[in-house]
């Protein structure tokens, strides 16, 4: 038997190798064994040694003698990061006492038998360190935009792919429905794809829609899902019969990155919201996409609005709390507010000198952030 220095030694040799980040592969029943198994011992020293060699062949991917690495086609199996379940063997091994160490290990044991996942998304809370890919902090820095496959950001005033990846990461199952009431360039929709969520976009401008179609297609439909870009008005567009033409009556998530009023023009159309004359007209076409989407979002349910705010006249006009208000007028409860960091553009990167002289003369700060304005529809 390994005296307690071999096993201080044996441990920090361990916790030395690099952890690769990617995942291992289990054969579940025989990883569940062993934890039974080593779960069932009486003396810390004994328990810890076992843990070192599990340690050891999932580091190093030999030696063994358990089977856990044997992948029987017929058999069960589980796929692991192996820096969580790595982290999760050292805080076994650092446990003090007998009973501490079981409870991490038992902690381990029911998070590969089960999977519990909330009624709003895929993430499995027994695994939950599995996810750090998702931000549940409210201050975004993303300093790069995802341009992976179809995500080409050739669309003057688009969002970073990140946001609404993040918000289908956190809000829908695979398989469930999208909308958009925004769609642009077709963001969403791609991201959509990936994440196997339908998705239903809405666009007014017709070439911008062609466009954003074209795209989409052109990423892979791995998931075999509906994605759909529909020319029209959000404010009137009929979204009960869109949804009936796929069976559905419901979407389980709604997007809505509207125009920051007038900041960027994205047509003469009348009825485009970045035509709107005025502030107060701006909110009232606002309001009425946010009307004619509502009834269509499940109860229980989360709505995501991008927006920022503008500077007109020597005054910064708070278009994102505007708008949030019209949304909580219409009886949504608030979850979040996120403030994410604004890309550079490369027009005003060109002119930083200029906005930075601007702005010490007109006694302002310069626009570096929108809104993620997070609401949840009441009931359930
Ligand atoms: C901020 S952009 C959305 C960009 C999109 N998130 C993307 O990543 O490409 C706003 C879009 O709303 C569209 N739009 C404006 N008024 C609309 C309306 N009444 N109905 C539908 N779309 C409208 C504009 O044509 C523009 O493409």
């Amino acid at each position: 038997m390994k005296t307690n220095n071999t096993e201080q030694l044996t441990l920090k040799n361990l916790k030395a190798l690099p952890i690769s980040r990617g995942s291992v592969i289990l054969n579940k029943e025989k990883f569940i064994q062993i934890l039974v198994e080593i779960s069932i011992l009486q003396d810390l020293t004994s328990l810890k040694n076992r843990i070192i060699a599990l340690k050891d062949i999932i580091t190093n991917q030999k030696n063994d003698k358990e089977g856990i690495l044997n992948i029987d086609v017929n058999g069960d199996t589980v796929s692991l990061r192996r820096d969580v379940l790595t982290s999760e063997l050292n805080q076994i091994l650092e446990s003090q006492t007998l009973e501490r160490a079981k409870y991490y290990l038992n902690r381990l044991k029911v998070s590969i038998q089960k999977v519990k996942t909330n009624k709003i998304n895929d993430i499995n809370l027994l695994r939950w360190k599995e996810h750090d890919e998702i931000i549940t902090d409210s201050l975004w820095i993303l300093d790069k935009r995802d341009t992976s496959g179809a995500h080409l950001g050739w669309y003057w005033g688009n969002f970073i792919p990140q946001i609404p990846h993040q918000m289908m990461l956190r809000y829908t199952k695979k398989g469930e429905w999208v909308l958009d009431t925004f769609v642009g360039s077709g963001t969403t929709l791609i991201e959509c794809r990936r994440l196997g969520r339908n998705g239903i976009g809405i666009e007014l401008n017709q070439e911008v829609a062609q466009k954003a179609k074209e795209l989409i297609e052109k990423e892979q439909n791995e998931y075999n899902v509906v994605s759909e870009v529909i020319v029209g008005d959000s404010r009137t567009i009929n979204i009960k019969q869109i949804l009936n033409k796929y069976g559905m009556d419901k979407v389980q998530l709604l997007i809505m990155h509207p125009p920051y009023h007038d900041i960027i023009k994205f047509s003469k159309d009348e009825r485009d919201l970045s035509n709107a004359k005025n502030t107060e007209e701006f909110l009232k076409m606002f309001g009425a996409v946010v009307d004619n989407a509502t009834s269509y979002l499940e109860k229980g349910r989360y709505f995501a609005l991008i927006i920022g705010d503008k500077y007109s006249k020597g005054e910064w006009i708070p278009l994102g709390f505007y708008c949030m208000n019209e949304v909580l007028k219409r009886g949504y409860l608030l979850k979040s507010i996120i403030v994410k960091n604004f890309e550079e553009t490369r027009g005003k990167r060109n002119q930083k000198e200029l906005w930075r002289y601007r702005a010490l003369v007109g006694g302002f700060y310069i626009f570096k952030h929108e809104y993620i304005m997070l609401f949840k529809k009441r009931g359930k």
